[in-house]
Formats: C-alpha cells, sequence, structure tokens
C-alpha cells in the first residue's frame, strides 16, 4: 500500500464537470467524508443530456451546506480557466469534465476535440502555471496532485483480457477514445516536463443514481418505460464490466490523497483502470434490470419483456468486452469496486422510479 501524501482536509479542490455524474457524487462525498473543504466546480451545463439533471445533482451539492463555489463556463475557454487558478489557486485537481459517449463522437466530433482536447490542454497549462504563483505567494506551493478521468475505451481493440494498464494502448476505435489516449499522453509530458504530479484513472462503465441518460441502462428504462423496443448490440454477445459510481468515486478519492513520486523515469506519473473486475454479459445484464424495475414499481409485474428485446448487430466505435485488471489498485490502495450489480441497479430503479414516475 501507498502512503498518503495529500490531506485532503482543509484543501481547495477544483472538480471540473462538478454538475457532472461522477463530478456531483465526488463532491458531494468529499463534503461529507472531510473537514474545511474547499470545492470549486466549473461545468459548462451543455445539452448533450438533460440539463435538468444537471441542475440537480449541484443542488444536491449546494443542499450539503460546503464551501462551494461554481462557475458555469467550459474549460475550453482559457480565461475563465487561468482566473478560476488565479483567484482560487487549488491545491488538488480532479478534470473530469469531457465530451463523453462513444457513439456521439461519430456524428459531433468537434465537441470532443474542444472539450477533451483544448480543454485538458488548458488544465495542464494552468497546472503549470499555478507552480509560478508560489513566487507571490509563499502559502501556496501550486497544483500538488491533478487527477483526471481516462476510460476503458482507451484499450479499443485490444484482444487480451483482462485490461492492463501495462497493456499497450494504440489501437482507439473512436475518437472519444483517442481523446482519452491523448490526455493520457499530454499529461505524461507535462508531468516530465513541469512536474506537475499526475494521476490517470481509467474508469469502466459507471452507472448509478442520476446517472448519464446517454448510457444503455438508462436509456433501456426510458424505453421499456415507454413502451418501446430496445436494441441489444453484437445480439448480446457484449461484456461490460459494469462499475458502481460509488466504487468510482471511493477510487477517485483514495487516489486523490496519494500524488504520485518520480518512477525511473523521474516522471511524477501514474494511470489506474477502476472498474468491477467482473464483466457481465449483455443480456443477463438486461435481465436484472427488469427484475430490478419491476420491484421498484417501474414496470408493471406482467410487462413482457420478451416483446420489447431486439437483438441487432455491433455498432461502429463499439468493443466486444471490457474487462479491468485492477491489481495496480488493489496493490496501491488496498480497494477494488465491490457493488454487486444487482444491489447497483436496485438503486437506479429506486431512484429512477422517485425521479420520473
Ligand atoms: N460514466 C462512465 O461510464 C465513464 C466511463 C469512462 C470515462 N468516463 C469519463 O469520466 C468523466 C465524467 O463522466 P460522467 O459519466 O460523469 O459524464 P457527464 O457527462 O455526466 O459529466 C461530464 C460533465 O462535464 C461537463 N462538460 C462537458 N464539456 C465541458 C467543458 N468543455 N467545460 C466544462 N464542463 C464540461 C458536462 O456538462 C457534464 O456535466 C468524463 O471525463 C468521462 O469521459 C466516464
Amino acid at each position: 500500500m501507498l502512503e498518503k501524501n495529500i490531506d485532503l482536509n482543509g484543501k481547495r479542490i477544483l472538480v471540473t464537470g462538478a454538475a457532472g455524474f461522477i463530478g456531483a457524487n465526488l463532491c458531494k462525498e468529499l463534503f461529507r467524508s472531510y473537514e474545511n473543504i474547499h470545492i470549486y466546480g466549473i461545468d459548462n451545463m451543455n445539452d448533450y443530456y438533460d440539463p435538468k439533471i444537471k441542475n440537480d445533482r449541484l443542488r444536491e451539492i449546494y443542499d450539503l451546506g460546503g464551501n462551494f463555489d461554481f462557475a458555469r463556463g467550459s474549460i475550453a475557454d482559457k480565461e475563465l480557466v487561468n482566473s478560476v487558478f488565479e483567484e482560487f489557486k487549488p491545491e488538488v485537481v480532479v478534470n473530469l469534465a469531457a465530451q463523453a459517449g462513444v457513439r456521439y463522437s461519430i456524428e459531433n466530433p468537434d465537441a470532443y476535440i474542444e472539450s477533451n482536447i483544448i480543454g485538458f490542454y488548458n488544465i495542464l497549462e494552468a497546472c503549470r502555471h499555478s507552480y509560478d504563483a508560489k513566487s507571490v505567494d509563499e502559502h501556496y506551493a501550486g497544483v500538488l496532485h491533478l487527477v483526471y478521468a481516462s476510460s476503458s475505451s482507451v484499450y479499443g481493440s485490444n484482444k487480451k483480457i483482462p485490461y492492463s494498464v501495462e497493456d499497450k494502448v494504440d489501437n482507439p476505435v473512436s475518437l472519444y477514445a483517442a481523446t482519452k489516449k491523448s490526455n493520457e499522453l499530454l499529461a505524461h509530458s507535462y508531468s516530465k516536463l513541469y512536474g506537475i504530479p499526475s494521476t490517470g484513472l481509467r474508469f469502466f462503465t459507471v452507472y448509478g443514481p442520476a446517472g448519464r441518460p446517454d448510457m444503455a441502462y438508462f436509456g433501456f428504462t426510458n424505453k421499456l418505460v415507454n413502451g418501446e423496443k430496445i436494441k441489444i448490440f453484437n445480439y448480446g454477445n457484449c461484456k461490460r464490466d459494469f462499475t458502481y459510481v460509488d466504487d468510482i468515486v471511493k477510487g477517485v478519492v483514495n487516489v486523490m490523497q496519494v500524488a504520485p513520486f518520480e518512477n525511473e523515469n523521474g516522471v511524477k506519473y501514474k494511470v489506474y483502470n477502476i472498474g468491477n473486475n467482473d464483466p457481465v454479459n449483455l443480456l443477463d445484464f438486461v435481465d436484472i434490470l427488469q427484475q430490478e424495475l419491476i420491484s421498484a414499481g417501474v414496470l408493471p409485474e406482467d410487462y413482457d419483456f420478451e416483446s420489447h428485446k431486439e437483438l441487432v448487430p455491433m455498432q461502429p466505435g463499439d468493443v466486444e468486452i471490457t474487462y479491468a485488471d485492477v491489481s495496480a489498485l488493489q496493490e496501491d490502495f488496498g480497494f477494488k469496486p465491490s457493488t454487486p450489480l444487482r444491489e447497483g441497479l436496485r438503486s437506479f430503479a429506486k431512484w429512477y422510479k422517485e425521479y420520473y414516475c
């Protein structure tokens, strides 16, 4: 196990994508678990999916009554990013803002280059210049740790499973994946050149209450409720390492407290997988989802599920399996995701019932 070298109590923490699914859950967990923490959130509140959910997530953060500032704006706006860094002087930065989604990147490449490449570059530059601030404020040592979201999609068409951070990942099959892999490369060069300690986290299919409506489990639920057919890709021969959002947040919080030391190449740089390490076949997943939707009263007891299911071929950009090797996470933090799928989907179904029905 690695020793913690950052005490989050009393820290100023910048969270980009704070109104997002993972970002909002992270902010809430930080306020609940640490004292005197000051969080600055940035989010452009875009309408890639219903912004009402984003507003509701923000309200839940405010309701906790912690020291929370928020700027509605884009990390691709260099002036905004620089002014937040200059005024707020973050000690830990968690970059979760991104244009997510694999399929959307086929139709809307601009959004990915803007948020995931230019936006991330602005964050790196601001981290770099945070060290200049030392000369004018002796109490500010600059950014102690940059933690940023990568994705399991960087494994692309890798055949070897489980996916390990030691694997070569030069085969992205979507622009989204290519931008996430680029983030890791950019972070590496900035860590090497300017000593920014950085950790990239490859998240594996994250789900849970108030999750992303663009993701399969949420879209399936909407369709089933409306009596529409759901499309199950690759005729159901797909496996995903579904990871419950609380496990992801626990992982992020663990990682935030350990800024990497210099590795053998003199770089303060790490990348970890955070996934459930237990891939589930899509048909089994849908079966459990349906049972939990019935238990929560989202669907009626006698729902004719079979007639609402359509098996279809693979979509461009998709991969057949995602499966995380989390041994590095376990070794360094003594932690791995552990929420059983049924339990996680039960929480989602209960939330859906309260929110929509
Ligand atoms: N949810 C998953 O399964 C998953 C898997 C792998 C990686 N990730 C990554 O984790 C991070 C968080 O994902 P999420 O599921 O919470 O997604 P999300 O879309 O709910 O959250 C991202 C937030 O960033 C905001 N945003 C987008 N572009 C922005 C910009 N240019 N400036 C400021 N804000 C911007 C969005 O409005 C959104 O609220 C993303 O980087 C995503 O790529 C998520």
